[in-house]
């Protein structure tokens, strides 16, 4: 039976909480010390390049599932005047507070523990840009409502910038082994995953994780959500590189998938 989306959100934070500290064995150390760098900046390829497009400077800049912060403080590296990245773990966000202290940028950031679902009116038609990445809307298990929650964010001419993995890449499975991943699942399953295998997408370490739920949304989902949100769409990239570390070796694979995709998202 399906659970309520909130029962799926509460689930799912207990296990991204879990995975934080596997997340800062791995990473930790040297994301700190990348971030003490005036010029450190993590995103690259076609999200760098759209967020340079779109303009970043002197933006408010909100980034939804924003994790240990990391591309946060990128926006503010990148020029952003103030920006403000909300997740629902509070262990990734203990990690987050510390990156911007060491990186000396509490001025201009501002971290917020929430689900994405229930955010504080008082950020209401606050931003001029909204930053979405790699591996957040698979965890959501109602898009209308997160575009809705999206669109109230933007300021008048205010704009959404999307990178995340392509659903098509969710017909896929790894090969334990290491050897090629391959097609598995219908594109049209709808599926709701229950996964107790651990959230490690660093190390690809597993481990016996409390139970987490994700979603395979379709690209036509994706984007007739978007626009019922009174959304335009302005760019869409799809990626033949990887971005997620999921099922990485396709990017070599000479019949390859899209990989994932950039979109731009205008409200009115
Ligand atoms: C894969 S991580 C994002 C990683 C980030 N793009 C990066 O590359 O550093 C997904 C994040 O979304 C957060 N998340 C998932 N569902 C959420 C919700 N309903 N509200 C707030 N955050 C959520 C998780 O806690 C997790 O930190």
């Amino acid at each position: 039976m399906r659970k309520t989306r909130k029962e799926y959100t509460d689930a799912n934070r207990v296990a991204w909480d879990e995975a934080a500290a596997k997340h800062a064995a791995h990473n930790n150390a040297a994301l700190f010390a990348a971030a003490r760098d005036p010029d450190f900046v993590c995103l690259q390829g076609e999200i760098l390049n759209t967020l340079q497009q779109v303009g970043v400077d002197a933006k408010q800049i909100i980034q939804l599932g924003c994790n240990n912060a990391r591309e946060t403080l990128s926006l503010r590296n990148l020029g952003a005047a103030r920006c403000v990245g909300v997740d629902a773990s509070a262990e990734f966000l203990a990690h987050g507070h510390e990156l911007i202290r060491i990186a000396g940028a509490e001025a201009q950031v501002e971290l917020v523990e929430a689900d994405i679902y229930e955010l504080p009116q008082k950020f209401a038609a606050e931003f001029d840009l909204v930053l979405v990445t790699i591996g957040v809307i698979s965890w959501l298990p109602d898009l209308k409502a997160f575009f809705e929650v999206v669109r109230s964010l933007l300021k008048p001419g205010g704009q959404l910038v999307m990178q995340e993995m392509h659903p098509v890449l969710f017909m896929y499975e790894e090969d334990p082994d290491g050897g090629v991943s391959v097609p598995r699942y219908s594109y049209f399953s709808g599926e709701v995953w229950e996964e107790t295998s651990g959230l490690d997408y660093y190390a690809n370490e597993t481990y016996e994780s409390a139970p987490n739920y994700s979603f395979m949304h379709r690209l036509d989902e994706i984007l007739m959500a978007a626009i019922a949100s009174d959304l335009q769409l302005s760019r869409f990239v799809e990626l033949d590189y990887d971005i997620s570390n999921f099922c990485s070796d396709l990017e070599h694979s000479p019949v390859k998938p899209p990989l994932g995709f950039v979109m731009v998202m205008n409200a009115q």
